[in-house]
């Protein structure tokens, strides 16, 4: 503890390794300085951002004295201390971005689950740039832009490098209304995105166009404007492949989906099963849950259900699991639910994480129960971000 505030403090400080979340860690004076805008390895001038007293602080790197090998120069020009909040790594090389990636995620399950795992995080075209599907614009005294890290401040920009062209800010400008908060645009194959205006108290309004649709595989999905989908162009795709990969479902076999969104891996899953089978979905939002139940209509052995999803609920699944498949949001499952899961005793857990943390926590509580880590693969759904999506196959035994 120090008795004096570090904020606006000027540090000439060593970068060690990256940290969840993003930050690479530095030391000084005995206390952890959260970092921004470093790579490892780096030595770095850093202002203290934020100090509220406790065992660490957040600074900015301002001035690279010894550069990491890794460091590009960004493609954007709104990066950097104080600007754009939005990307945290377009300072890294993409290679590097994924072993950074991927160091947390090893980082994670060496720390929480006790595992030493080798992750690869694998790319994802397109990368790193013009990848990313649905955008929320800040809106603030009539600037329409991205918000400054941990900042209520709109940065004014002209075009975001990650957005796919449908996705672009100057789609947004012209919903620009005095009581905007946000401007968002969902794009899909539905010939033009979704235009919503959510205002101070959080109500969206669609401004233009409809539920969009999305072709994944064979399949079209219909999502409504608000409902989850991934934001990766490629996501649903390889998301989907990998699921399917990981449960080999058999004919005639029942799966259970848990925060199955929209029915994304329901439906497929209900082809593997073919009509002998089952799949029943649980998800807790009622628009998905009704754009789930239309996406799955041609497949009578698939059934959504609205659900909060608790423990309680798990146990309430009644019959046989033989595959169970998660994708819980960035808290993960959590210990009560993977015990349900356990209790249901499938032939295999298909877990599918955008938190490395949550789902470190996850395998230990799977791990205490008797499961084993069978397979893990991580890809880069995110990038110049330091968001990861990884999907773990678990057996037990
Ligand atoms: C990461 S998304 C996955 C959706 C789907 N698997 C996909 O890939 O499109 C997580 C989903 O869980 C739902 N969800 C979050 N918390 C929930 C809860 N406690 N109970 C039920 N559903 C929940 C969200 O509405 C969201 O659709």
């Amino acid at each position: 503890m120090t008795d004096r505030s570090w904020a606006g403090r000027s540090l000439t400080v060593e970068i060690g390794q990256v940290a969840h979340g993003g930050h690479c860690v530095a030391r000084h004076e005995g206390r952890v300085l959260f970092v921004r805008h470093a790579l490892p390895g780096e030595r770095v001038r850093v202002v203290v951002t934020e100090d509220r007293g406790g065992s660490f602080a957040r600074a900015d790197a301002v001035e690279v004295l010894t550069p990491s090998k890794a460091r590009v120069s960004p493609p954007c020009r709104y990066a950097g201390p104080g600007r754009c909040g939005g990307c945290g790594w377009p300072h890294a090389a993409p290679a590097a971005q994924r072993e950074l990636k991927a160091f947390v995620v090893r980082e994670q399950l060496q720390r929480l689950a006790r595992l030493d795992v080798d992750v690869v995080v694998e790319a994802v075209e397109p990368a790193p740039l013009h990848w990313r599907t649905r955008m929320q614009y800040a809106v603030r005294d009539g600037v329409v832009g991205l918000r400054a890290h941990r900042s209520h401040e709109v940065i004014d920009i002209d075009g975001c490098l990650i957005a796919v062209p449908d996705a672009d800010v100057s789609v947004a400008r012209p919903a620009l209304r005095s009581a905007a908060r946000s401007i968002e645009l969902e794009s899909g194959d539905a010939g033009g995105p979704t235009v919503s205006v959510v205002d101070g108290r959080g109500r969206r309004q669609v401004v233009s166009g409809g539920p969009q649709r999305h072709r994944v595989r064979n399949r079209s999905f219909e999502v409504s404007s608000g409902g989850f989908w991934q934001v990766h162009e490629r996501a649903a795709d390889v998301l989907a492949d990998t699921v399917l990969a990981m449960a080999g479902a058999r004919p005639g076999e029942s799966i259970v989906d848990l925060f199955c969104g929209v029915g994304l891996f329901t439906a497929f899953l209900g082809e593997q099963v073919g009509a002998g089978g089952r799949v029943r979905g649980y998800e807790g939002a009622a628009s998905a849950v009704r754009d789930g139940v239309r996406n799955v209509a041609d497949l009578p052995q698939c059934r959504i259900t609205r659900a909060a999803i608790d423990a309680r609920t798990v146990q309430g699944i009644d019959g046989l699991a033989d595959v169970v498949v998660l994708d819980p949001p960035r808290t993960g499952a959590k210990k009560a639910v993977v015990e349900a899961i356990c209790d249901l005793s499938p032939r295999a857990v298909v877990y599918v994480a955008c938190d490395p943390a949550a789902l470190a926590r996850d395998v230990a509580s799977f791990a205490a129960r008797g499961w084993r880590l069978e397979q893990l693969r991580a890809f880069d759904l995110f990038p110049m971000t330091h968001h990861v999506e990884c999907v773990a196959l678990l057996l037990p035994g």
